[in-house]
């Protein structure tokens, strides 16, 4: 395994159908004033919000609330959040929800001190914060970005038609704890729920197809996306199987914990695409990969025949024998656009509402990265999201 790395991700999880249980304890380590923050009102139906709410005043917290975080959370809602923190003297930002309530907090706490612009400062400039930072817990409910365990946070500037993605590298910023109860995301839509699995699933890829050398984190990596294809079956024909949703939910967040991703280059281009995409039409973060991952995957391929033979193998079950290393390649592949059909994901971006003609504008704004397989350059990208329309 190459590389020189350090390796530290002190969120605290608890996990489990008592999880919330624990929250009390973990209110105790903070001050009175708690902001809570959360969606559009899935919480309210589902009634966690009640379970929530009765915990903090419990335990005697002077309550405010930022509600209302829309998927993929805006710039100019996070400029309205900072205001509340601010006014409440924030010692605790509570969110409730998934992945998009759960950044939203975290660019919160690395702003609520800072008197800087937030979008140029961690979204352009991509600085990191030097003010006191917020601490951010977590109850999670939708699963598949890994944010209650990480220090990413994304943002849209929808002015611009940008998505942009921070990863902090000051592990300060991640949850100090993340409740993980998979009976809290049974209530998530099908739609939801499959974007998320396939949002997890695209995880490990981008930190798997990256480097040649023999790295551990490969093998944890297919032993994860073994268990993703084993439990995503099942939950895609019973989704309240609870098994089957516990270990979706476990494994999303060892999907992007930092933890696969060690002694990798990683590539995380398919990210970029679906960013993109998603800065431009406001779309499902899941859906928005799943349409351009495998025209993607099959323009690097070539350049990584050996890699994708494993993937095949290992990954998929595909069978070697008496064939050539590109077909057996193909066939990993072909295993995997199957599978995705079965769940329902999008596989087209036309199904997103892209057209043809924004395909150069949404290619103006994506973000190319260098560290996978094969560097893209625009034109290939202007064809990659041809072929994904
Ligand atoms: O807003 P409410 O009413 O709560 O509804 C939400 C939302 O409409 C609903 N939902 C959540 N939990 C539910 C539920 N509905 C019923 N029952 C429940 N238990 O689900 C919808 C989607 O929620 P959202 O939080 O937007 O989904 P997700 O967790 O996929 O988060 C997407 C955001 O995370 C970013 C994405 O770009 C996107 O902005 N990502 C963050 C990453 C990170 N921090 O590392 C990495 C990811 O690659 C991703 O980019
Ligand atoms: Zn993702």
């Amino acid at each position: 395994m190459l590389g020189n790395f350090t390796y530290c991700n002190p969120t605290k999880l608890y996990f489990g159908e008592n999880a919330l249980n624990s929250l009390s304890a973990e209110l105790d380590k903070y001050g009175k004033n708690v902001v809570l923050i959360y969606g559009g009102g899935s919480i309210k139906k589902n009634g966690i919000y009640d379970e929530v709410t009765a915990i903090l005043k419990n335990c005697g917290k002077n309550i405010a609330e930022i509600s209302g975080i829309m998927p993929n959370p805006t710039l100019a809602k996070l400029l309205e959040g900072i205001e509340i923190a601010r006014s409440h003297n924030a010692d605790l930002l509570l969110a409730v929800g998934g992945g998009s309530v759960c950044d939203y907090a975290k660019v919160v706490s690395v702003s609520v001190n800072c008197d800087d612009d937030p979008w140029d400062k961690y979204y352009i400039r991509f600085e990191e914060p030097e003010c006191d930072i917020a601490p951010v817990g977590c109850v999670l409910t939708m699963v598949g970005t890994g944010s209650e365990m990480n220090a990413g946070s994304v943002i849209t500037n929808q002015d611009a038609k940008q998505k942009i993605g921070h990863v902090f590298a000051d592990e300060s910023i991640m949850p100090r704890f993340s409740i993980l109860n998979p009976k809290f995301t049974m209530t998530l839509p099908h739609y939801q729920m499959v974007a998320g699995i396939y949002d997890i699933f695209n995880h490990i890829c981008e930190q798997y197809f990256s480097g040649e050398d023999d790295n551990t984190s490969d093998y944890i990596s297919e032993g994860l996306m073994k268990s993703v294809i084993a439990s995503s079956r099942i939950a895609n024909k019973d989704m309240q199987n609870y098994e089957a949703r516990n270990n979706i939910m476990w494994t999303a967040t060892w999907a992007l914990n930092t933890l696969v991703s060690r002694g990798k280059t990683t590539d995380w281009m398919v990210h970029m695409l679906g960013q993109a995409v998603g800065g431009y039409v406001n779309a499902t973060h899941g859906m928005t990969l799943s349409a351009v991952f495998l025209p993607y995957y099959r323009h690097i391929m070539p350049c990584a025949v050996e890699k994708f033979r494993r993937f095949a193998v290992n990954v998929w079950g595909v069978n070697p024998s008496g064939k050539n290393d590109v077909a057996v390649a193909e066939e990993g592949l072909n295993a995997m656009e199957s599978r995705m059909k079965e769940l329902g994901l999008v596989m087209n971006l036309t199904d997103l509402d892209v057209q043809e003609d924004m395909i150069e504008h949404i290619a103006d704004v994506t973000i190319i990265l260098k560290s996978g397989y094969k560097p893209l350059d625009r034109k290939e990208i202007i064809e990659i999201f041809r072929e994904s329309l």
